[in-house]
């Protein structure tokens, strides 16, 4: 065996009995249903697994499978997305269930080129999702695998998302897709942590008060919890920087404004 080889032998064996011995339990890992899969992979991508945990139930209990997701109002399906952060992933999941019920039949692509196409699906979900729901023999990266291989093989930081994920590849057990992108994740949460390697992330996010994300959660917030809202009643709780905020709601349709309130004030509301 060539030292390639055995060295990848080697990291397979370690993250495995890892595993073996610290196994986390998640409801999503106990599905093969590629829609459950979908969301629980969209409610992970910016938000720790165990805060996913009761998001994820409560959301399959209310919309359980593609065909309610899509039939359910945008204020519905934000509603149930609050905790989770980002309402903009949300608002994409229900983009996607109508795109896959009119173009796919009620039927989640399980092909990563297709799943790509869909909103707020990118590489690494693309991929996720049919390694997590059908076993895929294909790899993925996210930032705690992307800190996992930097720091067991030696990488530099630099190294380019196409790279990696071709290393990704190279040491990818056939067969074992899933149980070895589960095994990572655990050695990444519980062993290999971000402290640990100092290892940072591509992207930060940026969630204090005051910061553009804070004021977008705190306007689709409220317009969750009211009919409409007066931009007077916005700009009086959160200042004239509500505007710009709003615009950019808008902009990406998740707040409309109403028409004809004009002369009483510019008025808002969540789409229908
Ligand atoms: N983060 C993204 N996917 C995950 C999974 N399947 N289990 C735990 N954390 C995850």
């Amino acid at each position: 065996m060539d030292p390639d080889q055995q060295k990848i032998q080697r990291f397979q064996e370690k993250v495995f009995s890892f595993y073996h011995e610290n196994k986390r339990q998640f409801p999503w890992r106990e599905t093969t249903d590629r829609y459950a899969v979908m969301v629980s992979e969209v409610m992970l991508q910016q938000t720790q697994a165990e805060r996913v945990v009761s998001k994820y139930l409560v959301w399959l209990d209310r919309f359980p499978d593609i065909r309610s997701l899509a039939g359910a109002s945008l204020k519905e399906v934000l509603s149930c997305w609050s905790g989770l952060g980002y309402n903009a992933r949300g608002q994409r999941l229900h983009r996607c269930a109508k795109i896959i019920v009119d173009d796919y039949a009620a039927e989640v692509p399980f092909a990563p080129e297709e799943l790509i196409r869909l909103p707020g699906i990118g590489v690494y979900t693309s991929r996720s999702i049919p390694i997590f729901a059908d076993n895929l023999d294909i790899a993925t990266v996210d930032t705690n695998i992307r800190r996992i291989y930097i720091h067991e093989l030696g990488l530099p930081e630099t190294i380019r998302p196409g790279e990696l994920l071709a290393v990704a590849e190279k040491i990818l057990p056939h067969g074992k897709s899933r149980d070895w992108h589960n095994a990572l994740m655990d050695y990444g949460a519980l062993c290999l942590t971000g402290r640990k390697t100092g290892i940072r992330p591509l992207t930060r996010q940026s969630n204090f008060k005051g910061s553009r994300r804070w004021y977008r959660g705190r306007i689709v917030k409220e317009l969750v919890g009211a009919d409409v809202m007066f931009l007077e009643e916005l700009t009086v709780r959160y200042g004239e920087q509500v505007v710009a905020v709003l615009a950019e709601l808008e902009e990406e349709g998740l707040v409309e404004r109403l028409p004809g309130k004009e002369e009483s004030g510019l008025c808002f509301r969540i789409p229908e």
